[in-house]
């Protein structure tokens, strides 16, 4: 499986996230789909990113009871997307529902990425309002590891996690990474941030990057500057 870069299609219209994806003449990235999206347009979005050549991670974080979940998976793979995900939180017994619900009748499914804990999620609030005393990147790398045991592919982190998670769960167990930022770039409201070469020499598999092709004067420049300098 090669390294790629994946835009956030953090947009609200169809309208809106094609208008930017025709700017790619090119290769086709990969595209994040999220709730904002998917909940304004529908499956349809999907089908209509899908048809224009894009590969898709579906960023819906699934968390319900197991039954739920591998009913809604078992739709969302009809979709044909290539990566969709779940909160590791839902236990073993939800993420092995989700990984049956996914797989399809001749047995390919999508990958299947967990959420440990999001970086919205301080160790402070965890600890008072989760009510879990264990520090954070502990409890991280132990989802890390529920997810690998219950044969998921990997995780969302920040690439400065990425090199644990795979020393603990696995070279091969992927690590997909948000909270990139070019050097001398615009923050946002993004924390713990690397470049994108920083996060290839981390070893993150791929890294998904909103805003700073989003919104730059180039798009098309900013995604081949994160590919020269993740891909190399
Ligand atoms: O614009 P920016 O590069 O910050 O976008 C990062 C994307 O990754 C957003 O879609 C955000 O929701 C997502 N994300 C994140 N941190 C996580 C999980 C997802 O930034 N832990």
């Amino acid at each position: 499986m090669g390294k790629d870069v994946i835009i956030a299609c953090d947009f609200s219209s169809k309208n809106d996230v094609l208008t930017f994806l025709d700017r790619f003449t090119g290769r086709k990235p990969f595209v994040k789909i999220g709730m904002e999206l998917y909940y304004s347009e529908g499956p349809e979005i999907v089908r209509e990113i899908k048809r224009r050549g894009h590969s898709i991670f579906l960023d819906l974080k699934l968390h319900d009871i197991p039954n739920t979940v591998k009913k809604a998976m078992s739709v969302l793979s009809r979709l044909d997307v290539d990566m969709c995900n779940l909160h590791a939180a839902g236990t073993a017994a939800m993420m092995t529902s989700a990984i049956e619900g996914l797989t399809r009748p001749d047995g390919s499914r999508p990958l299947l990425i967990a959420v440990t804990q999001l970086t919205s999620t301080s160790e402070e609030r965890m600890k008072n309002e989760l009510l879990i005393d264990r520090p954070l990147d502990e409890v991280v790398m132990s989802y890390a590891q529920n997810a690998a045991k219950a044969g998921l592919d990997g995780v969302v982190c920040s690439p400065l996690e990425a090199g644990k998670v795979h020393s603990v769960c696995g070279s091969s167990f992927l690590t997909v990474t948000p909270g990139i930022r070019f050097a001398g770039g615009d923050v946002g409201d993004q924390v713990r941030i690397t470049t994108p070469a920083d996060a290839k020499t981390l070893g993150s598999d791929y890294i998904v990057v909103g805003r700073p092709i989003t919104a730059a004067q180039d798009p098309v420049a900013a995604y081949e500057r994160c590919l020269a300098e993740f891909v190399g």
